[in-house]
């Protein structure tokens, strides 16, 4: 049984040490090339690519079957290896030294021609058509590429677990819901007509729950799903590695999470550089001196809020968006007064899409040597003549802008102005140049508050999620304005990327309740939704806590993507559909009945996207 092998080498592997040897090799075709008598293949495995020569001196047969060859082809050969003759070699390829010379080959199956070529160029191909034919796709040296880099990732992250003796727990997927601030997938049961399960937004409360069966320290590479609204870096099903450990504080956690993701970059991708240990932000820090609190810290373009001088300003701008309780806040771009009246067009567009009603700039001359040179005529900006000479000196010596530099500021809305200034400074940071490649900035972000204002529903939201423990001694939280909280919730940030949070929990039942209290939940609500979490809280919960870090955004930080469907071998489209198996899809009428689910006909496919 299976005494002949369909393969005994790799493409990948040959190289000069393997010359004279013969080899049995099965793999694609990649592209064929006819050249006086000889015909050049090459062939691919998972492995890469070897050039393989059909030579009629050597197998009439096999040169004449070599001829009706066309890309992905699968075949199997075999021959000797032989050093390409001088001048042929292909450095680009680990075998680019050597060709096999084939005396045999079968093919095993013959192939359409595909819709489009299988090589990198195809990235320009539609992504829908890339998408329908992801088999295809995946053949791409990139996308396969990118596939083992996962995976790789992925081995050392459960080696290092594993190694700190944590253990890896599957939690289920039918579950009820788990609020992270998204809506739920949900799926029917059959067996119990008009009731649903959920899928799991992340396993929290399940690995909450395993902190209180006593595991200690657990970790998994969960698959979570969130119905939310679609972006760059989202998918509506994605990975976790998720952790949890009992009897820790916060530094345990941070320390533990720099070390892996650390070692992760420092064994895989040797060439970047990292910060280490990584530097701690807090939330306020973040969002003063970036506008946001995933910040990109490869580059500068620091803000500085001006909201104390601007309240005075002759300019109303200014002024009334801080008597309207707001801020007005910018930041200096060097040399930026080169900078056309489109660019800066092009920039206060932008500051407008994000909710600004405009931008205020000032563009200091570079004719003059220091700021204390500069008069009104150094100076041009739309909102000029609503500042002396001194009152201008002054702003821009509060932002250290030197002549040549340009200053842009934004007025109104506290939440609006940093969204639209942290937009302008990731925008100019990348026209810039600034975002150097070769940098993986991590930092944590610390000391977030436990709640937020949900302006539209008019009520307080959990800034990470309703599990997260206030920071410090909590007393009576109703003590507090809930604006005012700290809570112990911390986020791993890498260039701007969101890559990972979490926090250390509550473990006691009545300041769990006390939580849902604040964010709206009703006592009934409470009881039905966690009545599972609470009651597991009066049996022995211990001090815990933990993160969770999305495989997606680790990959494409890695991979150098900015695609997140390009690290998921079987992803959905950016409006979370499916164009290989064409989901979602309907399903017929018998499983509707079994389910007891009637599908209202207005509804059905009113709100494709
Ligand atoms: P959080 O909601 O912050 O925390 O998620 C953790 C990390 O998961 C990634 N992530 C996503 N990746 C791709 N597509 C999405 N739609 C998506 N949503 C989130 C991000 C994020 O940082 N249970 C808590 C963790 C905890 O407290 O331990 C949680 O899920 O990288």
């Amino acid at each position: 049984m299976g005494e002949k092998l369909l393969k005994d080498h790799t493409c990948g592997e040959l190289d000069i040490s393997q010359v004279g040897k013969l080899v049995k090799l099965s793999g694609w075709v990649a592209k064929r090339r006819d050249h006086g008598g000889l015909i050049f293949i090459d062939l691919r495995d998972s492995t890469g690519l070897v050039q393989i020569v059909f030579d009629p001196e050597i197998s009439v047969d096999s040169h004449k079957l070599a001829n009706q060859l066309r890309p992905e082809w699968v075949i199997s050969v075999s021959g000797e290896v032989r050093l390409r003759p001088e001048g042929t070699e292909n450095l680009n390829l680990a075998s680019g030294q050597v060709e096999i010379k084939i005396s045999e080959i079968e093919v095993f199956n013959e192939s359409k021609t595909p819709p489009f070529y299988i090589n990198d160029e195809s990235d320009n191909v539609d992504e829908l058509l890339r998408m329908k034919y992801r088999y295809l796709d995946l053949r791409r040296s990139k996308m396969f590429s990118i596939l083992k880099l996962r995976h790789k990732i992925v081995r050392y992250i459960r080696r290092f677990l594993n190694d700190k003796d944590f253990l890896e727990i599957e939690t289920p997927i039918l579950i009820k819901s788990t609020p992270e601030g998204a809506r739920d997938y949900v799926v029917p049961s059959r067996l119990y007509p008009g009731n649903f399960y959920a899928l799991p937004q992340s396993p929290q409360q399940l690995k909450q729950l395993l902190m209180v069966a006593g595991v200690e320290k657990y970790f998994q590479i969960a698959r979570c799903f969130r119905d939310e609204d679609p972006r760059s870096d989202r998918q509506p099903e994605f990975t976790q590695l998720d952790l949890e450990m009992s009897f820790v504080e916060q530094d345990d956690i941070l320390s533990l999470v720099e070390d892996l993701y650390s070692g992760l970059v420092r064994e895989l991708l040797p060439d970047k550089e990292i910060v280490f240990p990584f530097p701690r932000l807090t939330y306020q820090e973040a969002i003063d001196f970036y506008g946001s609190d995933k910040p990109d810290t490869r580059f500068g373009l620091l803000m500085t809020e001006i909201s104390d001088v601007a309240k005075q300003s002759k300019f109303v701008v200014f002024s009334s968006a801080v008597e309207e309780g707001g801020i007005v806040k910018g930041f200096v771009v060097p040399n930026g007064s080169s900078f056309s009246r489109k660019k800066i067009d092009k920039l206060t567009d932008l500051a407008k899409m994000n909710g600004a009603k405009g931008l205020v700039y000032f563009s200091i001359s570079d004719s003059i040597k220091s700021i204390d040179d500069l008069d009104e005529s150094h100076v041009k900006s739309p909102a000029k003549k609503f500042f002396n000479e001194i009152e201008l000196k002054n702003l821009f010596k509060k932002f250290h802008a030197q002549p040549g530099d340009l200053l842009l500021l934004v007025a109104g809305n506290k939440k609006i102005v940093n969204n639209s200034l942290s937009e302008l400074r990731l925008n100019l940071g990348k026209e810039l140049d600034l975002m150097d490649p070769a940098k993986l900035n991590f930092c944590f972000v610390v000391d977030f508050p436990l709640f937020e204002w949900d302006e539209n529903e008019e009520r307080w939201n959990s800034m990470h999620h309703p599990f997260t423990s206030p920071a410090g001694e909590v007393g009576n939280l109703s003590d507090f304005p809930p604006d005012q909280i700290k809570s112990t919730g911390y986020d791993l940030v890498c260039n701007g990327l969101e890559i990972a949070g979490g926090s250390i929990r509550i473990h006691d039942r009545r300041l769990q309740e006390e939580i849902f209290e604040i964010l709206g939940h009703s006592l009934e609500d409470i009881r039905s939704r966690f009545g599972h979490l609470l009651e597991a809280f009066e049996f022995g919960a211990p001090p815990h806590g933990g993160i969770a870090g999305g495989i997606e955004r680790l990959v494409m930080l890695l991979a150098g993507t900015e695609n997140i469907r390009d690290v998921i071998a079987f992803p959905k489209t950016q409006s979370f559909s499916d164009p290989l198996f064409e989901s979602p899809s309907e399903i017929d009428s018998d499983q509707l009945n079994e389910l007891g689910i009637i599908i209202q006909e207005n509804r059905k496919n009113s709100e494709e996207i």
